[in-house]
């Protein structure tokens, strides 16, 4: 197998992609700051006889960066400064690690003669236009400046293909979700952060009315699509931007009372005021994913509901009143 470089290998859906990288026995080096990802991630990737490679590093360190670089054929590029609504307090900060610090990557891969990279991409760059399913054809219209990042770094991706032969891959996830997903953050993504409230007896915050939706994504299915489409023939997937998704679309109240009944939570939500940048739906076509390589999401959304209860509730045991 290559050398692999995982961004992002302590963050959420980073951790779970180099942690199953290396159970397949591929030599993985990961780079993560920190900022976003938890060391504790990193712990069992440093145990156990195929060890990561980690450096510690800031991908806004462009030669640190280029250095990580090198001796690397595939790059899977999941560092990132997540969330819309951090994006529209601090759009500066997320600017500087989602953009500078993807176009650093790019410098170092290119430098490095690097053969392949998998950018994770982000569904929000759809934005409120009509028309759904999502497919990858339609013109994209970001709202909140976190998918705008997200989307100039896919334009990124498919210029440094054009130009100079990298073959990029832009996955375009629909909120993945799951073990490991920070959740005790104000910015964190709504599953986990409606998981541990209950946990604690606390009402979450809907905002809105609830019945805006998403296309709730296990991140078992993400992190399958990932090692697809760094596996498939580069004539497929080369320069091009497939959505990562189910192909359901769940509102946050469907969420919400699955959510409750799970972790026996008798309390209403509170509901509050439309977050602003938010869009209202999403919802996936993913036959281009399938047809290109063979992706086939294999966990539905309530048996990743029932996974990521028990995950929670075992690693939050303690920390529950
Ligand atoms: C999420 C991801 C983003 C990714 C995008 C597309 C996170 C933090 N964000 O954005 O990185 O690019 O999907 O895959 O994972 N909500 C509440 N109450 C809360 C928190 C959220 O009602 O306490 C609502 C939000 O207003 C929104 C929905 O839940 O309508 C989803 O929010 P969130 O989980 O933050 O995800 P996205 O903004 O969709």
């Amino acid at each position: 197998m290559p050398k692999i470089l995982v961004t992002g290998c302590a963050g959420f859906i980073g951790s779970w992609i180099t942690q199953t990288l290396l159970e397949r026995g591929a030599t993985v080096r990961g780079l993560d700051n920190f900022e976003t990802g938890l060391r504790e991630n990193l712990d069992p990737l440093l145990a156990g006889p195929h060890r990561l490679d980690f450096v510690e590093c800031d991908l806004r360190d462009a030669d640190a960066t280029a250095r990580a670089c090198e001796g690397v054929e595939v790059i899977f590029h999941q560092a990132a400064r997540p969330s819309v609504p951090r994006s529209v307090k601090d759009p500066g900060t997320s600017h500087t690690a989602n953009l500078d610090g993807t176009f650093n990557l790019l410098e170092g891969a290119r430098a490095a003669g690097v053969r392949r990279i998998i950018y994770a991409a982000s569904s929000s760059a759809y934005g409120n236009q009509p028309g759904f399913p999502r497919r990858e054809t339609m013109m994209p219209m970001p709202i909140a400046p976190y998918p705008v990042q997200k989307l100039a770094g896919e334009f990124y991706m498919k210029s440094y293909w054009q130009v100079y032969g990298i073959e990029t891959v832009c996955l375009r996830y629909f909120n993945i979700f799951g073990p490991r997903q920070v959740p005790n953050s104000p910015y964190s993504g709504v599953m986990a952060k409606f998981t541990l409230q209950m946990m604690r007896g606390e009402r979450p915050t809907i905002h809105g009315d609830g019945e805006q939706g998403r296309d709730f994504t296990y991140v078992e299915n993400a992190v399958s699509a990932n090692l697809l489409a760094a596996e498939a023939s580069a004539d497929k997937v080369a320069g091009r931007v497939f959505n990562v998704a189910c192909g359901d679309r769940h509102t946050l109240n469907e969420t919400f009372r699955i959510l409750a009944q799970l972790l026996d939570f008798r309390e209403p939500p509170i509901y509050g005021p439309t977050r602003e940048g938010d869009i209202q739906n999403s919802l996936a076509d993913i036959s281009a994913a399938r047809e290109a390589f063979g992706y086939d999401p294999q966990v539905g959304f309530e048996e990743g509901l029932r996974r990521t209860v028990a995950w929670y509730r075992q690693q939050y045991a303690t920390a529950v009143p």
